[in-house]
């Protein structure tokens, strides 16, 4: 299956996304096929609300939206990955999310699978559970599958020790996933 992975955080070789590659490993050992959206580094403007033409016309945006659309409209997975900012997920992954609303009906009936990959510096697992409130609303919403999650806590800023239990979770999570 093809999966995307909209990665949100603005350090490239941080936390977040080394456990994104470690996902991305075990799934292309699965034989999956995987694409990144490094959504800091994309032109992606938030949402304007503009519920442009009832959804039947393209994002009124001149902006990277049209590659966003492309991956989510050919995905059978979407991985969402993001260092937990205040409770919440980053901007950069929400304002992905945002424009998703002007193509969501297209996708909806799809049932994609879906995996959240977080990460935050406070140890306890309290400091996910807003963000898991609005995953899983999310996922209730747009009908996804869920596969899995990995909540890597008490993570350093930017970086994550190589010995880190998630490493491996996160391998696996990649690696066990159902679905051709
Ligand atoms: C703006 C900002 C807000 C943050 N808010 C929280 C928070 O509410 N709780 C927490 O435990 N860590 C918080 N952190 C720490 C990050 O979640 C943590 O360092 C994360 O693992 C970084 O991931 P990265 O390497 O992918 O950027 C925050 C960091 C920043 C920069």
């Amino acid at each position: 299956m093809k999966i995307v992975i909209l990665e949100g955080s603005p350090h490239k070789t941080g936390a977040s996304n080394t456990l994104a590659d470690n996902f991305i490993k075990g799934a292309k050992e699965a034989g999956h096929e995987v694409k990144i959206l490094d959504l800091p580094r994309m032109n992606l403007n938030p949402c304007l609300g503009c519920i442009r033409q009832s959804f039947e016309e393209p994002c009124m945006q001149k902006d990277d939206g049209h590659i966003l659309r492309e991956e989510l409209l050919s995905a059978d997975m979407l991985v969402f990955v993001t260092p937990v900012y205040f409770y919440d997920m980053s901007a950069q992954l929400k304002i992905a999310i945002d424009r998703m609303h002007c193509i969501y009906h297209l996708f909806k009936d799809k049932h994609l699978k879906s995996a959240l990959i977080a990460t935050a510096c406070r140890e306890d697992a309290e400091v996910m559970k807003y963000l898991m409130d609005i995953y899983n609303g999310l996922a209730e919403y747009l009908n996804f599958e869920i596969c899995g999650e990995i909540l890597a806590t008490g993570v350093e800023y930017a970086s994550i020790n190589e010995n880190s239990k998630y490493l491996i979770q996160a391998y696996e999570l990649g690696k066990n996933l159902k679905g051709e």
